[in-house]
Order: structure tokens, then sequence, then C-alpha cells
């Protein structure tokens, strides 16, 4: 069978993750990556055709394909043959839950779906790394986890479960960015405090990190907070992880050294990695799940407390593209995502 994903939408998420299936196409064993440029833009023609470029191909609706010829783009044909060819689709979109209801569910079910980390409900969440084995599972929709989800997961898995240490409770605090550097919306001129909304866990970050973990029996004792920054360079994440009994602050730098998502950084400022992301990440992203401020971690008897930088939506990217692979390749998946080893630092 024809190895074929299909993308839905061009935003912040969609562009860079059709570029990372494009331009790896081959390594990682695809025969087509496709895109759905839902609205035809005068002014994103370039990001078309830089996308066409990277070996992609267009898809719109039946209705905006005269308008995608007029911009110069021949090669464009219905989305409902892209539906029928592909056998992943990542759905990249604000609305992944009404695009289910309206479209996908009534597709062929042996496909394999993903939606975005804020499509909360959309199916069983995933990151790549954290946990694998969901994608073992009979299930054909897989919510791809947020970048605040990777981050606070990894820094759980990375600290707490993996060094079988008992985690008491873990606190976090989001510090967002107002928005991505592609983005005019949403920008805010002042520090912006988000509601704790839910009364168990604070905000949906700590909410989300805990039904990932539940998803394999694991049951945590989490809260978040989140507030909105007026910058747009990456989230930052504050933690403090209580255990039952005390740490050391040498064992806790071991375990950031052997932790497979986690970087480290002696920088303390955000634009400072945003910028080594620009210059040698894919797309501009880091794709570990969290690049950690290594003289930020502080152990106080059973407490480590840090801060932890998200590489903006690079972990989300590199999940996707991980549980594409699988779909097409369960026996050698992880093997082809070493490819992407190149992106992944250390220390930086
Ligand atoms: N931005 C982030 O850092 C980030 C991180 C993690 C998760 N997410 C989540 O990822 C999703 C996408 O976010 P984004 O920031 O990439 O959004 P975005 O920049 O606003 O882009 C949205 C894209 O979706 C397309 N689109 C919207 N509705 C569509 C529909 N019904 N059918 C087909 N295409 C449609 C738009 O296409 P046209 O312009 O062609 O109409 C546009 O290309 C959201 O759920 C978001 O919460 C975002």
């Amino acid at each position: 069978m024809s190895k074929n994903v299909l993308v839905i939408g061009t935003g912040t998420i969609g562009e860079p993750l059709i570029g990372l299936l494009a331009e790896h196409k081959k390594s990682l064993g695809l025969d087509s990556v496709i895109f759905f440029k839902r609205t035809p833009l005068s002014d994103e023609r370039g990001k078309v055709e830089a996308l066409l470029r990277k070996g992609a191909e267009i898809v719109s609706t039946s209705e905006a394909l005269p308008e995608f010829t007029k911009l110069g783009f021949a090669n464009i044909y219905d989305v409902e043959k892209a539906y029928e060819e592909a056998d992943v689709i990542i759905d990249c979109t604000p609305s992944g839950n009404d695009n289910w209801d309206n479209v996908y569910s009534s597709l062929n079910q042996n496909k394999r779906f993903m939606a975005q980390g804020s499509e909360h409900g959309f199916g069983s969440f995933f990151a790549w790394g954290i946990n694998n084995e969901v994608l073992e599972s009979e299930d054909n929709k897989f919510l791809i986890a947020s970048c605040n989800t990777h981050n606070i997961a990894s820094i759980v898995k990375s600290f707490a479960l993996d060094q079988q240490r008992e985690l008491t409770e873990g606190r976090f605090v989001c510090l967002r960015r107002a928005n991505d550097v592609s983005q005019n919306d949403s920008f805010s001129p002042s520090p912006t405090i988000t509601k704790h909304t839910n009364q168990k866990f604070g905000t949906h970050h700590a909410r989300d990190v805990h039904e990932l973990f539940a998803q394999d029996g694991i049951e945590l004792n989490l809260f978040s907070s989140a507030i909105k920054l007026p910058t747009q360079y990456m989230h930052t994440l504050w933690f403090t992880l209580t255990f039952d009994e005390h740490i050391k602050h040498k064992d806790i730098l071991e375990n950031l050294r052997d932790s497979e998502f986690l970087m480290a950084t002696e920088k303390m400022s955000s634009n400072k990695v945003f910028s080594f992301g620009r210059d040698h990440g894919y797309h501009g992203r880091l794709l570990s799940h969290g690049i950690v401020a290594e003289q930020s971690l502080h152990v106080k008897d059973n407490t480590l407390t840090g801060y932890c930088f998200t590489p903006q939506d690079g972990n989300a990217l590199l999940s996707s593209v991980a549980a594409t692979v699988q779909y097409y390749y369960k026996d050698n998946w992880k093997n082809k995502m070493e490819i992407f080893n190149r992106y992944l630092f250390k220390n930086i």
C-alpha cells in the first residue's frame, strides 16, 4: 500500500510539520506528504511554494481549486481524493474535534487520525518517548500532547518515574509566551493570569499530564498555574517536585544527563535558547521535550525546584511524525526516527 500522510492546516503547527515530513520523506519511508490548504490567500503564496519545493503536495476543496490555480498552483487536487488515499491524517487546526464530527468519522476507520493538544477529548494522549506503548493499542485517534504537556511530562518522567522516586506532589507554573513569532493576534501587553478553572489541577496543563500518565494506570498529584507574558519567545516552565525521600543535587544532574528527551543549558534567558533553535533547530525549532536551565536546579531535603524552557512546538511536531512513522513501520519505526537525532542536543 502507498504510504501517504495528509496534514490539515498550514498554520503555526502545520507549516513546520509539513516541512519536517516532506524533507525527510525518503528516510521515513513515506510516499507522499499532502497538505490541505483551505483558504487561497495571495499573501500565503510564498509559504505554499516553499512547502511544494520541499516535496509536499497541495490539496483543497473543489470550490477553492480555481482560486488556487489563479494564484499559480496548477498541480493541486481535491482534498476528497486525499482523504481516500492517505492512511494517516494529522489535523493541525483549531477545529480538530469538529473536523472529526464533520469529516474524519465518516472515512475508513483503519486510518490513523491525530489532532493537536488543545482538542481535548479527540483521543488518547501521545507524547513520543513518554508513552510510545499507546500507539500499539487498537485506537485510531490520538491527541498529540501540547508543547507544555510534553515538557511537564518529561520533567516528571526524568526526575521521578524513571528513577523510581515516589512523587508526592508536582507543582508547575507555565510562564507562557503571548503568541508565536508567526502570529499577529493575542499579544499581551502585560503579564496576564490564566484562571484556575480546574478545582483539582488548577489549569488544564496539570490535568493533561495527569490524564496522559493515568492512561498507563499512574495516578499523579499535580497542580499547574499559567501566566501569559509579553514575549514572543518560548514558554518557560517553573516546577517543583516533592518526593517521599531526600534527594541529592548531584543525582538530579545525573538524571538530567541521562534523560533521553530533556536537554540542559547554562543559558538563563529564553531568547538565548530561542536563538540557538533558530540557528540550529529544524524550521527554527528545537525538537527536545524541554531545555532545563541547569543552574536553576535547586534541591532542599526532598524537594527539587527548577526552570525548563519549552521548545515552542518542536516536541509536538516530533510526536506527530513519530505517530505517523509507527503506523507504517511497526517494527522499525524507532530506527527511522533516528534521522532526527541531529536536531537533538544534550547541552546547548
Ligand atoms: N501554536 C502553537 O504553539 C501550538 C502548540 C501546540 C498546539 N497547538 C494547537 O494546534 C492547533 C493549530 O494551531 P496553530 O497555531 O497552528 O493554528 P493557526 O496558526 O491559526 O493555523 C490554523 C490553520 O488551520 C487551517 N484551518 C482552520 N480551520 C480549518 C478547517 N476547518 N479545515 C481545514 N483547515 C482549517 C487554517 O487554514 P487557512 O488559513 O488556509 O484557512 C490554518 O492553516 C490548535 O488546536 C492549537 O491550539 C498550537
